[in-house]
């Protein structure tokens, strides 16, 4: 008879709970800078009323100003390639310039026009004088 194995293969025995926590805080941590804030703007070159476009990590973004609240979304249209930072922005809505399609900027929502998918949008925050812009790391889903 060949004699047992010293050596246990059950991963619970080999990464017991204690261990296992700090790679799932790692996880969490590379999650996290993925998910890392980019500076992208002085807020003074963000105006009320029209779109500026950033380039963030080699996307097109257009950002928005509307009211106090800064708001960022994918600078290209979902219907064809058209660049919604030289549309028109009527409140909180753009109008894309090639088609008239319009979309609700804080939620990306497609309002009328030929446009049915939704923009993307990103989150946005404001500290001291510079505008930031959340990326996820995903592949742009637009179109
Ligand atoms: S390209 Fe924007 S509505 Fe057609």
């Amino acid at each position: 008879m060949k004699p047992r194995s010293a050596t246990c293969r059950s991963p619970l025995k080999i990464y017991p709970p204690r261990i296992a926590r700090p790679q799932r805080a790692g996880r969490r941590a590379l999650l996290e800078l993925h998910m890392s804030w980019c500076p992208v703007a002085h807020i003074d070159s963000v105006m009320e009323g029209e779109a500026t476009c950033v380039v963030a990590e080699g996307e097109p973004l257009a950002l928005y100003r509307i009211g106090e609240a800064v708001y960022a979304t994918h600078d290209i249209c979902t219907h064809a390639h058209a660049h919604l930072s030289e549309g028109f922005v009527n409140g909180d809505c753009v109008e894309c310039p090639l088609h008239e399609g319009v979309f609700h900027i804080p939620t990306g929502r497609p309002i009328s026009g030929p446009v049915r998918v939704p923009l993307r949008v990103y989150p946005v925050k404001v500290e001291g004088d510079q505008v930031f812009v959340q990326l996820s790391g995903e592949d742009a889903e637009h179109g």
